[in-house]
């Protein structure tokens, strides 16, 4: 089922256990999570940035190949296609094309204009039943020439935010996205308790969840944190399976140079890493 995510999302607050995010690139990707979603009865939300739903053809394929694959592998647990760190056009383009839940980041304009064009989609979102993640204090990451501490929001601009009607708000608390550095201080739960304090029962999502350790995740999730983002580890995860297959020289052997054969242990590496995630975050079961 294509489901917005404000169910699952309000459920995991309630429950404090988190629903993870998992970016996807291609067929493999969507493939590996929603059957691991479905094996272990978790809702699931499939993340699509701007950039890999360009490198998909476009949402409208995006959107037709999810649907086509819940319903030939029969899934059943709730699934959210949600536009990952969307421009303002970014989300317009996914709404027309049937997305369930849409992020709009406009956490890099002044607060004023980031809440007018949060609160222009509001509204769609509402009348057509998709849910809305909104986004302050910018999350960092290597890929913007950005290392060390990430920002921390700040809890009244959260709240504005939140005030707005959104779903679920993203905000910064020194996460940053890809591999933390080495000298990264840990997550800011100073920031997230007066955030929480603020913005009262809005599910707050936690971006950059590569690399973050178990503990920090458990007391986030312990804080109010009800959705997490991950990309990075499953790009990990699926690199190092199939640099491994080529390594040991399997795609010379046989039919080793079958495409479904050479993807296949990097699929089965990324079902491990998101059955991994929703272990830690603690969505099985909760479909
Ligand atoms: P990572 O790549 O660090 O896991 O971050 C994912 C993310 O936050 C996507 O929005």
């Amino acid at each position: 089922m294509l489901v917005s995510a404000k169910d699952m999302l309000n459920k995991a607050r309630d429950g404090k256990y988190a629903v993870g995010q998992f970016n996807i690139n291609n067929l493999e990707w969507t493939k590996a999570i929603l059957l691991t979603a479905q094996e272990l009865n978790s809702p699931v939300i499939l993340g699509v940035s701007e950039g890999a739903g360009k490198y998909m053809c476009g949402y409208t394929t995006v959107v037709g190949m999810v649907k086509g694959m819940i319903n030939e592998l029969g899934i059943t647990v709730p699934v959210a296609l949600h536009l990952d760190h969307g421009t303002f056009e970014g989300a317009k383009a996914c709404i027309n094309a049937g997305f369930s839940s849409i992020m709009f980041d406009g956490s890099h304009y002044p607060i004023e204009e980031n809440i007018a064009k949060t609160t222009a989609l509001v509204n769609t979102c509402d009348v057509l039943g998709i849910s809305l993640e909104a986004e302050v204090g910018a999350i960092g990451g290597e890929e913007d020439g950005v290392i060390g501490k990430g920002e921390c929001a700040n809890p009244d601009e959260c709240k504005a935010v939140a005030d707005l009607g959104v779903t679920m708000l993203a905000a910064g608390i020194g996460n940053i996205h890809g591999k933390y550095p080495d000298n990264w201080e840990g997550l800011s739960f100073e920031t997230l308790e007066a955030i929480k304090a603020k913005v009262g029962d809005m599910p707050l999502v936690l971006h950059g969840g590569t690399g973050i350790p178990d503990d920090q995740i458990k007391k986030a999730i312990s804080l109010g944190v009800a959705k997490i983002n991950v990309n990075t580890e499953c790009q990990w995860a699926f690199q190092e399976a199939t640099r491994k297959y080529i390594e040991e020289g399997k795609d010379l052997q046989g039919k080793g140079f079958d495409p479904r054969k050479l993807l296949a242990p990097g699929f089965e590496a990324i079902k491990a890493k998101v059955k991994e995630k929703m272990e830690l975050f603690g969505s099985v079961g909760k479909a």
